[in-house]
């Protein structure tokens, strides 16, 4: 099922999302509306807040580049173990329509995290997952990429930003 995304200056987007300890089939459902979400989006990753769930847990489309992307990677409580190299690209966010500005981060990431079952794993991720799964945490700690544009950017960013917040009141009638 297709859920809203939570669009900023939304509040819960700050929200510092709560680790997963008791794992059930209820998160199966949840792990599919996510990821038609953002397919349907045109995304390569969601987190949970991201449709208003503030659990720290995540959808990422592997194989994002084919045609058939099979099944999404279900990530719970990720957390990197390692970060290596660097590179800087342009960033969006499903949660900031529109707006996409350059963003520093580690090429290579080593993550640890938990599937559907609850089962322990580490990964390796590069290039654009690593930067996928490095966003998607940075949601789940009620982080946006806009706060990793450096200052002078941001000012340019501000009228893009000012015209989102201005949305966002008039569809909740504030
Ligand atoms: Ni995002």
């Amino acid at each position: 099922m297709l859920r809203p995304i939570v669009l900023y200056p939304d509040p819960r987007l700050k929200l510092k999302s709560k680790p997963v300890t008791q794992f059930g089939p209820e998160f199966k459902e949840l792990a599919a509306d996510m990821t038609e979400t953002m397919r349907n989006a045109s995304g390569v990753g969601l987190a949970a807040i991201q449709i208003g769930e503030d659990i720290r847990m995540m959808v990422m489309d592997e194989h994002y580049d084919r045609e058939d992307k099979g099944e999404s990677l279900v990530m719970f409580n990720p957390e990197v173990l390692q970060e290596e190299g660097s590179e800087t690209i342009e960033e969006g966010c499903l949660s900031i329509p529109d707006v996409r500005e350059d963003v520093e981060r580690s090429f290579k990431v080593k993550v640890k995290y938990q599937d559907l079952e609850g089962k322990e794993h580490v990964s390796e991720f590069e290039g654009l997952l690593a930067r996928c799964v490095l966003h998607e945490i940075d949601h789940m700690n009620g982080q946006l990429f806009i706060q990793k544009v450096p200052a002078v950017k941001r000012l340019f960013l501000k009228r893009q930003l000012d015209e989102l917040k201005k949305n966002y009141k008039e569809a909740a009638h504030l």
